[in-house]
C-alpha cells in the first residue's frame, strides 16, 4: 500500500478498493485492522495528557478501525480528511450543522432525500436558517436564487426517487463567486462512479449503509471535505460528539473491499430490466439517468462513471383513482422484491414513491412511481418477478 496520492490514483478502481486506508504492515501483517472497541485511552504521563501529544486521546475522537475507514474513503474521495457519523441522515444533518448558522440561507436541491427536507423545515427553521428550495435543473439559473446571506447549495444528482440530474460544475461556480459552499448527496454514485471534490463541491456526503456496507445490516454515513472545509468539519463533529462505532466502521471497511464488483453486477442487471421495463405498454417512463431516453441522461454521461441500481418507473394507468390499488397490487404481487426501505445491499426491494411534499417538481400524471433496488440476484428471476406484479396490477 503506498501513501503516495499521485500512484494511488493511477490504479484501477478495484485496486483502490482493496488496498484503500489500511497497511497490514501497521498492525502485524493482519490483512484486516483490529476491530478497537474503546472508550477511554491511557496516557502514560500527566504532561502528556495536559498536551493530547499522542495519536489517539478519546475514542469519539477515532479509533484504528475508525481511521482505516477514514482513510480510505479520503483516498477514494480525494478528501482532506472524513468523519464517520452513525446514519446517512446524521452525515446530512451534520454538515448542515457545521455550515449553517442564524440568519444564513441555503438553497436545497427540491427532490432532495425526503428525510432531509423534515430536518431542514422543522430543525434548520426553528435555529433560524432560511430554507429554500430550488429545481435540480437549475444549473447555472441557480444564480436567480441566491441572496447576499446565501452561504450553503445542497445537492444530490441523481435525485432521491426521481433521479433529475443536476449541473454540479455549474452549480459550484456560481456557488463559489457568491462566496457559498457547495454539499452534495453522493450515495447514489458513490466516488467510484462520480468524484464530487474533483467537480468543485466541497463537502461529499455518502450513506454508507448502502452500497459501501453493502449487506443490508450497517447504518452508517460519512463526510468528506476538501482542504478549505476540513477544519470546521471535524471541530463540529468534535463538538457534537457524533461518531462512528468501530465495529460499524470495520463492516464497512469490509464491504468497500467488493463494493466495485457489486456496483458492477447492480449496474449491469439495473440496466438490463431499465431497458425491458421503457418498452413494455404498461410502463408509462422510466426514470434511470444510463437510458438515453431519460432527460438528465447528458449531463450523466458528461460527468458519472457509472450508474447504481437504483431507478424508478411510472406505471400506465388509466385515472389518477386507480394509482394506488394498481401500486399496491404490483408491490403485493411481487415475491422476489421485498417492500422494504433502503437499498444497496444485496436483496432487490420495491417500494411506491411519495412524492406530496416537493415544492416544486410535479409528480407525473401517467400512473404512481415504483422505486427499485435491483440487487445481486439472477436478473432472469426478478424479470420474472416483475412480470408478475405487472401483471397482478394488470387484473387490480
Ligand atoms: C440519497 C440518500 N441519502 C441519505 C440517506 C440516509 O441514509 P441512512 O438510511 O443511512 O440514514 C438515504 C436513505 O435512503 C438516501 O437515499
Amino acid at each position: 500500500m503506498t501513501n503516495n496520492e499521485d500512484a494511488f490514483k493511477k490504479l484501477g478502481p478495484n485496486t483502490q478498493l482493496v488496498r484503500a486506508g489500511y497497511d497490514p504492515f501497521d498492525y502485524h501483517g493482519f490483512i484486516n485492522p483490529p476491530t478497537v472497541r474503546a472508550s477511554t485511552v491511557l496516557f502514560e504521563t500527566a504532561e502528556t495528557m495536559e498536551k493530547h501529544d499522542q495519536k489517539y486521546t478519546y475514542a469519539t475522537r477515532g479509533t484504528p478501525t475508525t481511521d482505516a475507514l477514514c482513510n480510505a474513503i479520503n483516498e477514494l474521495e480525494g478528501a482532506a480528511g472524513t468523519i464517520l457519523v452513525p446514519s446517512g441522515l446524521a452525515a446530512v444533518t451534520l454538515t448542515f450543522l457545521a455550515y449553517l448558522s442564524r440568519g444564513d440561507h441555503a438553497l436545497i436541491v427540491d427532490s432532495v432525500y425526503g428525510n432531509v427536507r423534515h430536518f431542514c423545515d422543522t430543525m434548520l427553521a426553528r435555529f433560524g436558517v432560511d430554507v429554500e428550495y430550488y429545481d435540480p435543473s437549475a444549473g447555472a439559473a441557480i444564480e436567480a436564487r441566491f441572496r447576499p446571506n446565501t452561504k450553503l447549495v445542497h445537492t444530490e444528482a441523481p435525485g432521491s426517487n426521481t433521479f433529475e440530474m443536476q449541473d454540479i460544475p455549474a452549480i459550484v461556480a456560481v456557488a463559489h463567486r457568491r462566496e457559498a459552499i457547495v454539499t452534495m448527496d453522493n450515495t447514489w454514485a458513490t466516488p467510484l462512479y462520480f468524484r464530487p471534490l474533483d467537480f468543485g463541491v466541497d463537502v461529499s456526503i455518502q450513506a454508507s449503509t448502502k452500497y459501501p456496507a453493502g449487506h443490508s445490516d450497517i447504518l452508517m454515513g460519512t463526510v468528506s471535505a476538501n482542504e478549505k472545509h476540513w477544519r470546521r468539519l471535524k471541530q463540529v463533529n468534535g463538538a457534537l460528539g457524533i461518531c462512528g462505532a468501530p465495529e460499524d466502521a470495520y463492516q464497512v471497511l469490509r464491504g468497500l473491499r467488493t463494493m466495485g464488483l457489486r456496483l458492477d453486477r447492480h449496474q449491469a442487471s439495473a440496466l438490463e430490466i431499465a431497458k425491458w421495463l421503457e418498452l413494455r405498454d404498461d410502463v408509462a417512463r422510466v426514470l434511470y439517468p444510463a437510458l438515453p431516453s431519460f432527460p438528465g441522461h447528458d449531463v450523466w454521461k458528461r460527468d458519472f462513471r457509472g450508474a447504481s441500481g437504483v431507478f424508478s418507473f411510472v406505471l400506465k394507468v388509466a385515472g389518477k383513482e386507480d394509482f394506488k390499488r394498481k401500486a399496491h397490487a404490483f408491490l403485493d404481487g411481487l415475491s422476489l422484491f421485498g417492500l422494504g426501505y433502503s437499498w444497496g445491499g444485496f436483496p432487490s426491494l420495491a417500494l411506491e414513491v411519495d412524492l406530496n411534499d416537493r415544492h416544486i417538481l410535479s409528480p407525473p400524471e401517467e400512473g404512481p412511481v415504483l422505486r427499485l433496488q435491483v440487487g445481486l440476484e439472477d436478473v432472469a428471476d426478478l424479470k420474472a418477478d416483475l412480470e408478475r406484479g405487472l401483471e397482478a396490477a394488470r387484473a387490480a
